[in-house]
Formats: structure tokens, C-alpha cells, sequence
């Protein structure tokens, strides 16, 4: 829909709201698509946006890290809701000021989003709350260590303080002993590069030396998690929670790996669907029992109040259901499949979380699967150019049934360039997830810029083929 028709219906509205989306992902532009759907027919603004969040109303030029001037923007241009998109906003507590000022925000407080910003701490939790997840092991140096290791960073000849013992030492002896693989977590954000799955020990004591002792990721690698390896399938979960109602949603999956069949480098998501495919509703149940309901309680102990999403990555092992992470926000990109199966209004849907009245929902979902094809940057998740012209996006729009949301993408006048590793998600509904995808690789074939590049087997794990 385009927002300056919308502006004009809004017009002859007595009453219309202003909502603040921050962000700039496919997420982001799936949530404002969603939100220019509202019959409360809402201005939308996103920060800092991109060509396709545009679309549907005004992008502002600040990053969605900055939340002071998120803070000052939402003030001065009396912003009704605000819905935050990413982890890093959350984590720095951006609920917190918004909140503490008066303003309306959706998403969890800083003290609730160290779920996904601090997996030493969410696997403590897990614990305590007898969440089933892999079996791990933490290490993290003392106060006065990370205080040593951060002054020898400062000379040109790095050397291992003799006194470093209990983090990085000891994890070392412990991966030493196993001979089966580990995973390697580092405990703080890493934009999805901070998950290291060794299948030979030798390389995980390699990972172990580059975060603990060279810091490669800074500090979010000062402290890691060394778990098990789960095998299984993986799903994404999510769950829209008030402070006390619990709203699991409908199931999703995303293909992390880079190329087709699983293989190469994890990915922030190459493409996902809705609903999974793999999980009965019994599963469902299961897991909102054993996870989500003892996880939200573990925290309520602790006096942490869950408002916003929580996205549990579970891995579907033979031995049952296992909490793979938490993250405290819609996933990107299962935001895409799921933002379009969902029927019921996204401000209401919001509102009543915010309102801690989600008791009172029954979301509405359109039965049909969805499926969403990443397009990327050639070179992602590594190093990879900008700034190259996307063509056929009209072409592909009018594919029925088909949507493209943008990511890394930026108006340049009338053209639209690349801006980033994931560019588009290129997002279809089909009778059956097989139609989905077909209609989503059609429109996927129309559009083309330099180097892009896609996988050719989105959703093909559970269609049978
Ligand atoms: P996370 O950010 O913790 O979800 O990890 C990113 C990805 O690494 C997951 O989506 C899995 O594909 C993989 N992963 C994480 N933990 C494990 C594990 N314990 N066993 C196998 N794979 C894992
Ligand atoms: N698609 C995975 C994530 O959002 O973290």
C-alpha cells in the first residue's frame, strides 16, 4: 500500500497514532508492512529504515542504537508506540528509558533481554528453571582477571598474564579432555558470529584462544559457553508474553547456513518458513510447558518482568525438545512468514501485550504456508560490496501472492541499491509450502543485482522432495 494513500484516508480519521519501528532489517520492513495494514490506519516511522520501510512511511537518520536520540525523537514528534526490531536497542535497556519517560514501547526491559544478550546468564537460568537444553559448561575469568587480561591487551607483546586461571585456562583443560566435538558460544551479542560448532576439539581449543585471549569478538568473548553438540532439527519458536500470559505463536524455521543442504558458514538466516512443518501440536504444547512457562517464572523469581517476544531456537533431538538460545525479539527473517500469515491487527496484537491483556487474544492466522528466499550480497557473511543497482522489484511485486521486504537496501533517487549483506527477502504464500516456494523462487527470478546470491532449497527439508 502506498503511505501517502494511507496518509489520505488517515485524514479523514478523527483519530490516528503515530509508531515509531526501530530498525532497518526485513524484519522491520515486514513489521511496517504489517502496520500499514492496521485499521488504526497508523503513521509510520522507521530508523533508521530502508528503501522498502520507505515505502510505507517516513524513515528518520538515526542508527537503532543511538536511544538517546531515538528517546528525543519519539518526545518531540509525540510517537505513540514504538516496536523495537533488533537485540542491541533491547540490550542497552532502550525499554527502560522509554519507559521511565513516559513513552509506550514494546519490548523487553534491559534486565530481561541479558536472555539473549548474556548466554552465560541464560544458561544459569535454564538451569534453574530445568529448562531442557545441551549440557554446558561455563567459564568466564574473575573480575580481577578480565581486569589483567584487558592491561595486557594495552602492550604491543600480548602475554597471558600468569594469575588468568579460571576462565580461559581452565576451559582449555576441559576441551582438552573430550574427545567428542563441543560448541563454543561467546557469552555476549556477536551478531550471530559468536556460535563456533567444532566437530574435532583440537579446532575448539583454537576458538577458545581467539575469544578468551585474543579477544577477537572484544568482550563479548571474555566469557563463553562450552555445550554439547545437539543434533536433531532446528525450529524457531516464538512467543508474544505480557509480564504474565504467555502467546505462543504459530511454528516457523529459518536455514542458517550459507548454501544449499546445509553447508558453509552460519548466517543471520538465508530464508525461513511457517509454519515448521516438523511439529505436532502436541510438540507445541510440550514446549510452551517445559520451556516457555518455567523460563518466564525463573525470571519472575528474580523479578524480571517479560514483556515483548521471546524466540526460543530449539533443536528437535531424539531425546526431546532442547533450547538451542533465547532471543528477545521477532527472529529475522521468520518475522517475514509469519508478519504474512498473520491475520489479526499488529497495533491491537501489540497493545494487548503491552497492556499485559494478551488473555483476551485470539490471533487469527491465514492456514496457507509461507516461505521467505533471503537474497544476499556476494560474500556475506564475510566482506562484500555495496551499492549495487536492484533491479525487477516492481516485476517481482506483481508476482500474486508474493511480497518483498526489503534489508540492505537504500533509495538513490529513483534507484534502489544494495546497502548491506542481506538485502531482500523475497516472502510467499502458497496452498501448501510447495506453492509457496514455487511463487517465492518466481518472483526471486526477477530480480537481479550484482553478485546476489540465494539458496535453491528454502523449505526443502520438510517438503519431501
Ligand atoms: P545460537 O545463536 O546459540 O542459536 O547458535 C547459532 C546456531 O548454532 C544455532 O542455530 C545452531 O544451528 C547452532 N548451534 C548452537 N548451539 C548448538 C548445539 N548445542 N548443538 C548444535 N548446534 C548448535
Ligand atoms: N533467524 C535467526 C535470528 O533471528 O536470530
Amino acid at each position: 500500500m502506498d503511505w501517502r494513500k494511507t496518509k489520505q484516508r488517515r485524514t479523514e480519521q478523527a483519530e490516528f497514532m503515530k509508531v515509531l519501528v526501530i530498525g532497518g532489517g526485513g524484519r522491520e520492513h515486514a513489521i511496517c508492512w504489517k502496520l500499514a495494514q492496521s485499521r488504526h490506519l497508523p503513521e509510520i516511522f522507521c530508523a533508521p529504515g530502508n528503501a522498502g520501510t520507505a515505502r510505507h512511511g517516513r524513515n528518520v537518520a538515526i542508527p537503532a542504537t543511538d536511544v538517546s536520540s531515538l528517546l528525543a525523537f519519539a518526545r518531540d514528534n509525540a510517537i505513540d508506540l514504538t516496536i523495537v526490531g533488533p537485540e542491541d536497542p533491547l540490550c542497552l535497556g532502550i525499554v527502560d528509558e522509554f519507559v521511565a519517560a513516559g513513552l509506550r514501547i514494546f519490548g523487553p526491559t534491559k534486565a530481561a533481554a541479558r536472555i539473549e544478550g548474556d548466554k552465560v546468564w541464560a544458561k544459569k537460568l535454564m538451569r534453574e528453571a530445568g529448562v531442557p537444553t545441551a549440557e554446558a559448561r561455563i567459564f568466564e575469568p574473575t573480575a580481577q582477571e578480565l581486569m589483567q587480561l584487558k592491561q595486557a591487551h594495552r602492550g604491543d607483546d600480548f602475554e597471558m598474564p600468569e594469575s588468568v586461571e579460571t576462565g580461559f585456562k581452565m576451559a582449555r583443560r576441559y576441551v582438552s579432555t573430550r574427545d567428542e566435538g563441543v560448541v563454543i558460544k561467546a557469552a555476549g551479542l556477536a551478531r550471530g558470529k559468536g556460535v563456533f560448532v567444532h566437530d574435532d576439539p583440537a579446532d575448539a581449543l583454537l576458538t577458545l584462544e581467539k575469544l578468551m585471549v585474543q579477544r577477537e569478538l572484544g568482550d563479548a568473548g571474555a566469557r563463553v559457553v562450552v555445550e554439547e553438540i545437539l543434533i536433531g532439527r532446528e525450529v524457531s519458536i516464538l512467543a508474544l508474553v505480557d509480564g504474565s500470559t504467555i502467546y505462543v505463536l504459530e511454528s516457523a524455521a529459518d536455514h542458517k547456513r550459507l548454501g544449499d543442504e546445509d553447508t558453509g558458514p552460519n548466517t543471520g538466516g538465508m530464508g525461513a518458513f511457517s509454519p515448521s512443518g516438523l511439529l505436532t501440536e502436541k510438540d507445541l504444547e510440550i514446549i510452551e510447558r517445559d520451556v516457555f512457562v518455567p523460563i518466564i517464572d525463573a525470571m519472575r523469581r528474580m523479578d524480571i518482568e517479560y514483556r515483548g517476544v521471546l524466540y526460543a531456537g530449539m533443536m528437535m533431538t531424539a531425546g526431546g525438545p532442547k533450547v538451542l538460545e533465547f532471543n528477545c525479539r521477532f527472529g529475522d527473517p521468520e518475522a517475514q512468514p509469519l508478519l504474512m500469515r498473520l491475520r489479526s491487527d499488529l497495533v491491537d496484537t501489540i497493545n494487548a501485550a503491552i497492556d499485559g491483556k494478551l488473555e483476551d487474544v485470539q490471533l487469527e492466522w491465514d492456514r496457507r504456508p509461507s516461505l521467505c528466499v533471503v537474497m544476499a550480497s556476494g560474500g556475506y557473511p564475510g566482506e562484500y560490496e555495496k551499492g549495487k543497482e536492484i533491479t525487477g522489484l516492481e516485476d517481482a511485486a506483481s508476482v500474486e501472492n508474493a511480497v518483498v521486504f526489503h534489508a540492505g537496501t537504500r533509495g538513490v533517487g529513483q534507484r534502489v541499491e544494495t546497502s548491506g549483506g542481506r538485502v531482500l527477502g523475497v516472502t510467499a504464500l502458497g496452498e501448501d509450502l510447495q506453492k509457496a516456494r514455487t511463487t517465492a523462487y518466481e518472483a526471486v527470478r526477477r530480480i537481479a543485482f550484482d553478485g546476489a546470491i540465494f539458496r535453491g532449497d528454502i523449505g526443502m527439508r520438510v517438503s519431501g522432495r
